[in-house]
């Protein structure tokens, strides 16, 4: 949802705001603009509509912008098209603000309204726009001081914003405020760093600064003064990003979305170890006591996206594990309907970047009303992590590709996890048990690796759906779990229509839909319901469907059904959606690389959803 970079020190900005952006084009990529000034001489704006490369090419790689203090934007239009002219940066008219904001200001026509009556115009559509003739207004009303312009607008903005701005006065200088949107700040030799997300900065340091809700920053002379709302000063420790700089190239893959499947049997064994101590699972980290375990009466998962399916999936593992009642909720639902929470519920959010705006709030709904939460997190410092009672970390390093593949295979780990450790304190399940759940788990990391050398199989039968106007997936139990997700990695990097059922659904209206040569994706890795989804599959094949069959080794009988069917190991089965996922992801990458398409950036989606 837009991302967002600053620098300023001795070296030339542009070309580190241009590296920047190119790491955050993730965030949204339908036009990007730099702003860079030399001393005090007045500010240089370029913007371009398209893909960042449209900027590079304009700015001739950043050389015709020369300046040493600079911000930059990657854009994913919320509030007007993407144009040029609703690229960021916004700039007042006499060039006294200029901004680049991530996040959405939801009262933006009542100021808009406010600054028109005291004589400003507009040029674009953006609420953005308005933050800035919003500070330029305080500016000039009061003290003529940036953070007290800043402090005013905040008090008046409702909604989420990370803004990075330069005022006239203040040469050499960046001041940035933060609510509900993404945003660290980086210092390394004299320099300073601005940024929506880690890998953005992370070739120039990794010494970064976490700045609050509700704060405000002056980045000058490679120093960082901390303000609050009141413009008192605080201290804030500096962190130490301990991630590798390589994990966030390709490191000769392709598409990230490739390299990050072919680093999922790494970072399912990282936050495996995370939390096993000889042998067994150690929750202290997560910090949750044995009482705390035992006093939880229900579970309520919520998520957004893949990081729901993982709830999904999470549900079946955690009820039959550890028999606690377990329900999964869309984030963007449960934070407006007013749910009713036991005193002893856990609320549990997933959510890969911390950051998404529906789960954010889900999180904050919850622990207003005195329930206890626990985060499953990827990345360290976001706001789901630090305002979340608990917080499970997964260990996929950054994620770039914008549909997920290693991050949701850690987030399922973190739920087998829980739903052990909750079974053995709970008494579900005896010692014998609790160990060998543990060891099948040790194994999942192989059993990925093997799976994903197979891929070519995979790759041979994807290369011939492009044409498909359709696909359903269908399962029953985890199976289900894990088609929701198949579909969804289907749709949103192929752009082919795909549907995910319950194949007991299918009868009750969704079969109407099978047309001669309609591929439906059957999921068979639940031994008790195997010969179910079978008969789904034959009552779709005899409306002509073309069937593919996902199963394990040993249920070679799928053959007489399934045209083409692809056979992964056998595991524990409350762990077979992290082995059945594989294939499935495969699967969508495979599709769109033979449509030509954008893997790593499907149109019209944006990595972090930041807003609602
Ligand atoms: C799909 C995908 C999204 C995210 C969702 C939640 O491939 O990546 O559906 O899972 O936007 O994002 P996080 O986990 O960052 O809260």
């Amino acid at each position: 949802m837009c991302g967002i970079v600053g620098f300023c020190g001795d070296k030339q900005a542009a070309p580190i705001l241009l590296d920047g952006l190119s790491k955050l084009e993730y965030r949204g990529y339908d036009s990007a603009g730099l702003a860079v000034r030399d001393g005090s001489a007045p500010v240089q704006i370029v913007k371009a509509k398209g893909r960042l490369k449209e900027l590079y090419a304009k700015t001739n790689g950043g050389q015709s912008l020369v300046g040493t203090c600079g911000i930059g934007h990657t854009r994913w239009a919320t509030h007007g098209e993407p144009s040029e002219t609703n690229a960021h940066p916004h700039a007042s008219a006499d060039g006294n603000v200029v901004a680049v904001h991530n996040g959405i200001i939801e009262n933006y026509q009542e100021l808009k309204e406010k600054l028109l009556h005291n004589g400003y115009t507009f040029y674009s559509q953006t609420d953005t726009e308005v933050a800035v003739k919003l500070i330029d207004y305080y500016y000039k009303k009061y003290e003529h001081t940036p953070t007290d312009a800043l402090s005013h607008a905040m008090i008046r903005m409702r909604g989420s914003y990370a803004l990075a701005v330069m005022f006239k006065e203040y040469p050499g200088e960046i001041y940035v405020a933060r609510k509900d949107s993404p945003m660290i700040i980086g210092v390394q030799d004299g320099e300073c760093y601005v940024a929506s997300d880690v890998p953005a900065i992370l070739k120039y340091t990794r010494k970064v600064y976490y700045i609050g809700n509700l704060e405000m920053a002056r980045l000058a002379n490679g120093e960082v003064t901390f303000y609050n709302v009141d413009e008192e000063v605080s201290e804030k420790p500096l962190t130490e990003i301990k991630w590798d700089a390589e994990a966030a190239e390709k490191a000769g893959f392709e598409h990230f979305m490739m390299k990050e499947i072919h680093e999922q049997p790494k970072a399912v064994r990282d936050t495996l170890n995370s939390v096993l101590v000889d042998g067994k699972l150690d929750m202290s980290a997560v910090g949750f006591s044995d009482e705390d375990i035992k006093k939880i009466d229900q579970i309520c998962i919520v998520a957004c996206g893949s990081a729901y399916h993982v709830g999904v999936a999470a549900q079946y593992v955690i009820e039959d594990l550890a028999q606690i009642p377990v329900r999964t909720e869309l984030a963007s639902e449960f934070r407006y309907r007013k749910p009713l929470l036991s005193k002893n519920e856990l609320v549990i959010i997933v959510s890969q970047s911390g950051e998404t705006a529906d789960s954010l709030a889900a999180l904050r709904l919850a622990k207003e009303k005195g329930i206890k939460t626990l985060g499953i997190v990827n990345v360290v410092g976001s706001s789901i992590a630090r305002e979340a009672d608990n917080v499970f970390y997964t260990l996929a390093g950054p994620e770039i590709a914008v549909a997920t593949t290693k991050a949701y295979s850690t987030q399922l780990i973190a739920a087998y996890c829980l739903a052990i450790q909750f079974a053995i304190v709970r008494g579900t399940i005896d010692e014998a048990k609790y160990l060998e759940l543990i060891q099948e788990m040790a194994q999942l990391p192989d059993k990925i690796q093997k799976i994903i050398e197979d891929k070519e199989r995979i790759q041979w039968f994807a290369a011939k759906q492009v044409n498909a106007k359709d696909i359903f997936f269908i399962g029953r139990g985890l199976d289900y779990a894990v088609s929701l997700e198949g579909s969804l990695k289907m749709k949103e990097i192929s752009y082919i229509h795909s549907e995910a059922y319950a194949a007991g659904e299918l009868k009750h209206g969704t079969i109407s839909l099978i047309e001669d040569g309609t591929l439906v994706i059957g999921v068979l890795t639940q031994s008790e319901l195997y010969e179910k989804t079978v008969s789904n599959m034959v009552e779709c094949r005899s409306r002509g469907a073309y069937l593919m069959g996902l199963t394990t080794y040993g249920n070679y009988n799928i053959e007489d059904t399934a045209d083409f069917t692809v056979y992964i190991p056998k595991t524990d089965e409350h762990f077979m959606t992290s082995l059945a996922v594989i294939p499935l992801q495969l699967m969508g990458y495979y599709v769109s690389v033979s449509k030509g398409l954008d893997v790593d950036k499907p149109r019209n989606l944006a990595k972090s959803v930041t807003v609602e």
